[in-house]
């Protein structure tokens, strides 16, 4: 089950949000239904399934309906339609009380622009989320000071705000969401007032926190670079629609329309792309007992000038390259056992393509890619490699 589903989320701004609704129904756009009914149509028809322990982005142009999403996730705008369901409970159908209880167990939001209180320590600050969950004194100091400690602020507890860099300060707020240990945190844009340094040090911490604690997080950014460092998987959103939902390298891999290809154009191709977006199927790998003629034979109606030779368990052994096949033949060589050759490279299905470019030059076999156990489950022909560089989607059959 996910941890947070929803369904036809939908949010009209204005007093008469019914025809609205029918009109995108019939898939207007939201410019068409402002045009044809005065209201605006911030958020359409969004669904998501959000993993626990999932880092989920959601990017999109200014305007196109980011905040509107996330703060119907804890009903800081009350959704017009559609449901949100939080490990199972309808958020959409809570009364006030159970909605308040259900904010602060389990929702933790953390703004741009953090508001700390100026006349309070940061110890305070960062306990502020406790307070209102209605934890002990005690308890609100130690977990506070843990959640500090974390964020790499625990000798800064008796310190005032305004004695914080930006950095500093928006730590406190990272630490306020921690502190409460709620499971999700809705994050609009927390880092995009901070400098390019001071943001790379959050973005750093944030990846490092997320993978220690495992707390499930909603992330909004307007970045790419951003939600590609950060994201496990990135929303795109355009007029208040999604219009695409996959991991970075997907997304760069495979835009879904011209929208989503122009975001992604600035994105550095080759550090975000990895072999496994590139690679493709083994089309034979041969073992060492076979004969160098049939191999010599595949490679010729092939057009290749090499081939993976594996044992049992699909781990690679070597190569057999024609040249070699030819010469131990007229030897009177019968198996290619004695023949392989060492000449190839590997790569894991991680490794980016700015690795696997420098690798690809004097092989005659395509990179291997191999598993955990060493085994051999995809190659990357060098056209493949060339081609995924150059960021237009050509298919190629090499
Ligand atoms: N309270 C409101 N009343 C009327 N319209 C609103 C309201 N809040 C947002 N909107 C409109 O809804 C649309 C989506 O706004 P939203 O703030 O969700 O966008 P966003 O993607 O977060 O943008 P940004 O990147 O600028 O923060 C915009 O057209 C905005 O003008
Ligand atoms: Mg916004």
């Amino acid at each position: 089950m996910s941890k947070l589903r929803v369904s036809e989320l939908t949010k009209v701004f204005g007093s008469r949000p019914k025809h609205a609704l029918e009109l995108m129904k019939q898939g207007r756009s939201r410019a068409e239904i402002l045009e044809a009914t005065g209201q605006l149509l911030a958020v359409a028809e969004v669904d998501l399934e959000i993993e626990e322990g999932e880092l989920f982005v959601i990017m999109g142009l200014s305007g196109s309906g980011k905040s509107t999403v996330i703060r119907m996730l804890n009903r800081l705008i009350e959704p017009t339609a559609g449901t949100v369901e939080l490990d199972g409970e309808h958020i959409d159908e809570l009364d006030p009380a159970a909605l308040r209880s259900v904010r602060q167990r389990k929702l933790s939001m953390v703004f741009q622009h953090f508001a700390l209180f100026p006349h309070r320590t940061v110890g305070e600050n960062a306990a502020y989320g406790l307070k209102v969950q209605g934890v002990e004194e005690d308890e609100r100091r130690t977990r506070a000071l843990e959640a500090l400690e974390t964020v790499g602020l625990g000798d800064r507890v008796d310190a005032y705000p305004n004695e914080l860099s930006g950095g500093m300060q928006q730590r406190v707020g990272l630490a306020r969401g921690l502190a409460t240990k709620a499971d999700i945190m809705l994050m609009d844009e927390p880092f995009s007032a901070l400098d390019p340094l001071i943001r790379r040090d959050m973005q750093d911490l944030l990846a490092t926190l997320q993978s220690e604690l495992s707390r499930t997080i909603v992330f909004i950014t307007h970045d790419l670079n951003e939600a590609m460092r950060l994201g496990d998987r990135i929303c795109v959103l355009k007029d208040g629609r999604v219009v695409q939902v996959g991991t970075g390298p997907e997304i760069i891999a495979n835009p879904a329309d011209d929208y989503v290809a122009d975001f992604v154009s600035d994105v550095d191709r080759s550090r975000v792309l990895t072999a496994e977006q590139t690679m493709r199927a083994v089309r034979r790998t041969f073992s060492p007992g076979d004969k160098p003629r049939t191999v010599l034979d595949w490679l010729d109606e092939q057009e290749f000038s090499g081939a993976y030779v594996v044992d049992r368990d699909k781990r690679i052994l070597g190569v057999a390259r024609d040249d070699r096949l030819a010469s131990g033949l007229r030897s009177g060589a019968t198996s290619i056992a004695d023949l392989l050759t060492q000449d190839y490279a590997t790569a894991r299905h991680d490794t980016p393509l700015a690795d696997l470019a420098g690798m690809a030059a004097n092989s005659t076999v395509p990179i291997a890619v191999t598993d955990d156990t060493g085994q051999l489950f995809g190659v990357v022909p060098r056209a493949r490699l060339l081609a995924a560089l150059s960021s237009e989607e050509v298919e190629v059959d090499a």
